[in-house]
């Protein structure tokens, strides 16, 4: 049977600047594609852009333009920095676009139809910056529970779904889907929340013009969560291409930010159930990152812009920092300090110099080929037992998001190996004509090139030229995963030679 996999990112508000947190969210989504590929999967990836709602609305008038022309304006730096981190998205959608108005409004109709949406009057306070409504109860000495920001009082008329009705059942979903929400705390959140009883949900404002009609009332605009989360159908073809969204919903694993949980693990499930459709099979809601011990906020100037970090450190050193620091799931810190430490203490001693030891002693012992072993000893059988054992722990961790304890899993054959090489001397047996040279450098070389795929999904470009260093001119992508994940001969690389540092140290003083 075809695999398939369907992940998204959340789409971004475009009035931000791309940031760390946004390039966190989509890096791991990237992680995640690129792994079930190897694997064989059929992968649907899927990001974009948030472009409606009276947030874009007063940033267009204030620049005196169309909001849809402040929206086309500013949707390149997401496109263009998903380009220079080596996103492989294969989807992406603007809320603005005609396909998504159409979804939004035949969801908004029928579930109205169904009478799960009705007309009422809505009291309440919202906040513009957080986009989001909250009652009198919620707020923090009457200011914005989120931004502390004052909220304005809110009364019309408005359209409601019927939240309350799917208490019971997300509570069904919830208990007999144990991981529907990951990690477990944010399950537990969610669950307490929905405990607690669900309220009827506004889901459409008078009080400004900048998102999608409700059908058959315009001057009704739907709500910004209705529209911004049904963005996941439309991405997938839903009323256009009903083979290819057959195909790939339910969603496999919506990624998001903990801020987002609620909207993701509650509403959005609410409003499929209430459709018709299956709710998403996992939501994971990863943490925040703080910038050198701080917030990270416009006010304070500290915002981490992805481009300059890549431009001091590199794409893949960036990527793989953010998954090697912190367990996907928990709050991190991001600091100078940390990355320069982990590039050069993980990448550039732990793993660069025995790549490039290895390389160079293939060359030199064995003039660049590597042979099949006629003679074993010493801790020769226990490298492979040991790299089979850990690419299972890699596979186990990475089926769940535990991309940190893969990593781990990775920097453990690592460390094998670099132990491998010193109680083995490769030199001595090489000077002593001991044919164990051939034993030891065919398993360095298939040790090497196996951490190589094992990186791949979180640093694409350089395991790509970690194979080159080790003869191998085949493009990783498209690899016949089963059979690099066991040790073989090689028949038709290049001569292996001498190769450039491929993770320099960074010399700086932080
Ligand atoms: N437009 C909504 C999402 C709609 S999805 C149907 C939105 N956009 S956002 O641009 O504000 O935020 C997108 C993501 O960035 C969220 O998942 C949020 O958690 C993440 N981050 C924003 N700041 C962050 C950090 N400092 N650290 C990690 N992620 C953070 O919400």
């Amino acid at each position: 049977m075809d695999k398939k996999y369907y992940i998204t990112t959340p789409i971004y508000y475009i009035n931000d600047i791309p940031h760390i947190g946004h390039a966190y969210t989509t890096i791991a989504a990237d992680i995640m594609a690129r792994y079930k590929r190897l694997g064989g999967y059929r992968v649907f990836f899927l990001t974009g852009t948030d472009e409606h709602g009276q947030k874009v609305e007063k940033a267009a008038a204030l620049s005196g333009i169309h909001p849809r022309e402040h929206a086309d304006s500013m949707v390149d730096r997401f496109t263009g920095l998903w380009e220079v981190l080596n996103i492989s998205n294969t989807g992406f959608i603007r809320t603005t676009e005609e396909r998504h108005r159409k979804v939004v409004q035949h969801i908004f109709q029928k579930v109205r139809e169904k009478g799960d949406i009705y007309l009422g009057e809505y009291e309440d306070w919202y906040c513009v910056p957080c986009e989001g409504y909250y009652t009198e109860l919620q707020l923090k000495d009457g200011l914005c529970p989120d931004c502390l920001r004052k909220p304005e009082k809110l009364k019309e008329e408005s359209y409601f779904f019927r939240m309350s009705k799917y208490t019971r059942p997300l509570l069904d979903l919830l208990e007999t889907h144990r991981d529907f929400i990951m990690p477990e705390i944010r399950y537990n959140e969610v669950a307490s929340f929905v405990k607690g009883g669900l309220r009827d949900l506004s889901v459409s404002r008078t009080s400004f013009s900048w998102g999608i009609n409700v059908p058959n009332h315009d001057q009704h605009i739907v709500y910004v969560w209705f529209d911004a989360l049904t963005n996941y159908l439309t991405g997938i073809g839903f009323l256009e291409d009903e083979e290819h969204f057959n195909a790939f919903w339910p969603c496999d694993a919506h990624l998001i930010g903990k801020d987002i949980l609620r909207f993701h693990a509650v509403y959005w499930p609410s409003f499929l159930m209430s459709y018709g459709l299956e709710p998403p099979k996992h939501v994971f809601a990863h943490g925040w990152w703080t910038i050198e011990g701080q917030k990270m906020s416009k006010s304070l100037g500290n915002v981490v812009d992805p481009h300059d970090v890549v431009k001091v450190y590199g794409v893949d050193e960036f990527r793989f920092f953010l998954f090697r620091e912190v367990p996907f799931g928990l709050d991190g810190d991001f600091s100078q300090h940390a990355i320069v430490h982990r590039i050069n203490g993980d990448l550039a001693n732990d793993f660069g110099n025995l790549t490039s030891r290895s390389v160079t002693m293939i060359g030199k012992f064995l003039k660049g080929r590597i042979e099949t072993p006629e003679k074993k000893g010493g801790m020769d059988d226990h490298v492979e037992d040991t790299v089979m054992k850990l690419i299972a722990e890699y596979q186990r961790e990475m089926d769940v998001f535990g991309f940190h304890k893969a990593l781990h899993s990775v920097f453990e054959i690592i460390s094998v190996l670099n132990r491998y090489i010193d109680s083995e001397a490769p030199w001595k047996l090489a000077k002593d004509e001991d044919p164990r040279v051939k034993t030891v450098m065919y398993n360095l070389w298939n040790s090497i090139r196996i951490v190589a795929v094992l990186f791949y999904p979180f640093m694409p470009q350089k395991s790509q030229l970690i194979w080159k260093a080790l003869g191998i001119g085949k493009p990783m992508e498209g690899m016949d995963l089963e059979e690099e994940m066991r040790f073989y001969t090689p028949s038709d690389i290049a001569a292996i030679d001498k190769i450039a540092p491929i993770f320099p140290r960074i010399e700086q003083q932080v």
